[in-house]
């Protein structure tokens, strides 16, 4: 059965705003710069999509898949890359953009890829911090929202590949 929806943690304008705030930032920070976004399907691609909007200056965007935790709500240890990299990325700054960083095990495996690939710079972008169950170090230059440890949808997030389509995001009932 599909769980439902108990209630809006951060609603459709604080995420707008808050992508704005994001933007000018990143624009600020990449004023003359080789910017690629690279953005971790399918997570992150509505946020991506609000956030090339609000920037003022050319980007190129890329994307990698990247499976880690198929329809649970818990990641596998294993994370399976299904849509590769190219090496466009080499000699760029190379921002990466993901929807929300858990355990951090996903961003450290995309970060060891990606330096491989010998970017210029290599920093990383989230909508969402989920601090509470870190197990790896990781930096995450740009935050969009820090949330308590509680299992998200919508703004991309999903449930099963459920709820991505939601203005905003909410926490789901999985009692
Ligand atoms: P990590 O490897 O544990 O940091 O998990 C990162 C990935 O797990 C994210 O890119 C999401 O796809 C997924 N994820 C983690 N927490 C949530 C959540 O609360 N809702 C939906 N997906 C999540």
């Amino acid at each position: 059965m599909t769980p439902s929806i108990q209630s809006i943690l951060i609603s459709e304008s604080q995420l707008q705003g808050r992508v704005r705030e994001l933007g000018r930032q990143i624009s600020e920070d990449y004023k003359d710069r080789d910017l690629v976004l690279l953005c971790v399907l399918k997570g992150a691609v509505v946020f991506l999509a609000d956030l090339i909007r609000v920037l003022s200056i050319p980007v190129r965007c890329e994307f990698i898949q990247l499976n880690s935790y198929g329809n649970k709500t818990e990641p596998s240890h294993e994370i399976r890359v299904i849509q590769r990299l190219n090496d466009s990325l080499c000699q760029s700054d190379v921002l990466i953009v993901e929807d929300i960083v858990d355990t951090g095990g996903t961003l450290s495996f995309l970060m060891t890829q990606v330096k491989a690939l010998k970017p210029a710079t290599l920093k990383v972008c989230s909508l969402l911090d989920k601090p509470a169950r870190r197990r790896k170090d990781t930096v995450i230059d740009y935050v969009g929202f820090e949330i308590p440890d509680t299992f998200v949808v919508g703004y991309g997030l999903d449930y099963a590949q459920k709820y991505r389509n939601l203005p905003y995001i909410a926490i789901l009932d999985l009692a």
